[in-house]
């Protein structure tokens, strides 16, 4: 493992036991500044687990994360965005009833600076704050492309949408590191093009880094500068796609079914 001073995130030797499960043994690694990170594994090797440790969801029993060099498992979990955590969740997460603008403001809201108390009552700072985080919406909805559909329902669009809306909650509150979990899940082909130069698109004009979680392999290995993969709770093996992809613990726990069905079909990654 490398630890260097642009690690932005730091997982070390992390571990989640649910009763006799371990979901996560002693894992470690780093994501550096500015690279999108691929997480692996195959069901039940504990992605989530972890997201939901950096959301702080879930309590782990031992191991520390830094965030930019910060631990944050002492860290009250509502300043946890404040930092600059952002994600999106595998079971898609947000107002269904409400419309797709106010969805994404409430992402804007957890970085915003009003108080509950101005809040509750509406100083005169309040409008002004609305206003800013309308307009911030708004940019997110032009960089999405979800204008045309601001003001329906979210739960009303198709599931793609509603994927985009969930991305642009989390992207609205300006986060440091986006973790997606599991984006590409329940996408057509066209929508996961679009996806994967979105991902890329974040990492280098919004200069996000982002730290993603997907089981589509082409988009993991086209998208990612570095791949982490699980097995079992247990970090298997970590490196550039070219190495994932060769590595023999990870065609054995993950990628055999598809590298049997690769090798009847033209390489393409
Ligand atoms: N809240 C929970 N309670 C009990 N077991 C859990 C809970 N969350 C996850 N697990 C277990 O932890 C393991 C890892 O799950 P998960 O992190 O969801 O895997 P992945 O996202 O890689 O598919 C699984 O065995 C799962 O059943
Ligand atoms: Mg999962």
């Amino acid at each position: 493992m490398v630890v260097t001073a642009e690690s932005l995130l730091s997982v070390r030797g992390v571990t989640v036991r649910f009763g006799g499960i371990v979901a996560l043994d002693g894992v470690s690694f780093d994501v550096q500044r500015g690279q999108v990170c691929g997480l692996i594994g195959p069901n039940g090797a504990g992605k989530t687990t972890l997201f939901n440790c950096l959301s702080r969801l879930y309590a782990y029993q031992s191991g520390d994360i830094l965030f930019e060099g910060q631990s944050i498992t002492q860290m009250p979990t509502h300043r946890i965005a404040a930092l600059g955590l952002g994600r999106t969740f595998q079971n898609l997460a947000m107002f269904k009833t409400l419309p797709v603008r106010d969805n994404i403001m409430i992402g804007a809201h957890s970085r915003s600076s009003s108080g509950f108390i101005a809040s509750a009552l509406r100083l005169p700072r309040v409008s002004a704050e609305e206003k800013r985080l309308g307009e911030r919406a708004d940019q997110i909805m032009e960089y999405l492309g979800l204008q045309s559909v601001a003001h329906r329902p979210a739960g009303d669009l198709p599931f793609g949408t509603q994927k985009r809306v969930e991305m642009g909650r989390a992207l609205a509150a300006d986060p440091k590191l986006l973790l997606l979990d599991e984006p590409a899940a329940g996408l057509n082909h066209e929508e996961l093009h679009d996806l994967g130069r979105l991902i890329t698109d974040v990492r280098d004009r919004l200069k996000i880094t982002v730290l993603l979680v997907e089981h589509h392999m082409s988009l993991v290995m086209s998208v990612s500068d570095h791949i982490v993969a699980l097995n079992f709770g247990k970090k298997i093996a970590e490196g550039n796609p070219a190495e994932i992809q060769r590595h023999p613990e990870v065609i054995e726990a993950y990628l055999g079914a598809q590298a049997a069905q690769a090798s009847q079909e033209p390489a393409h990654v």
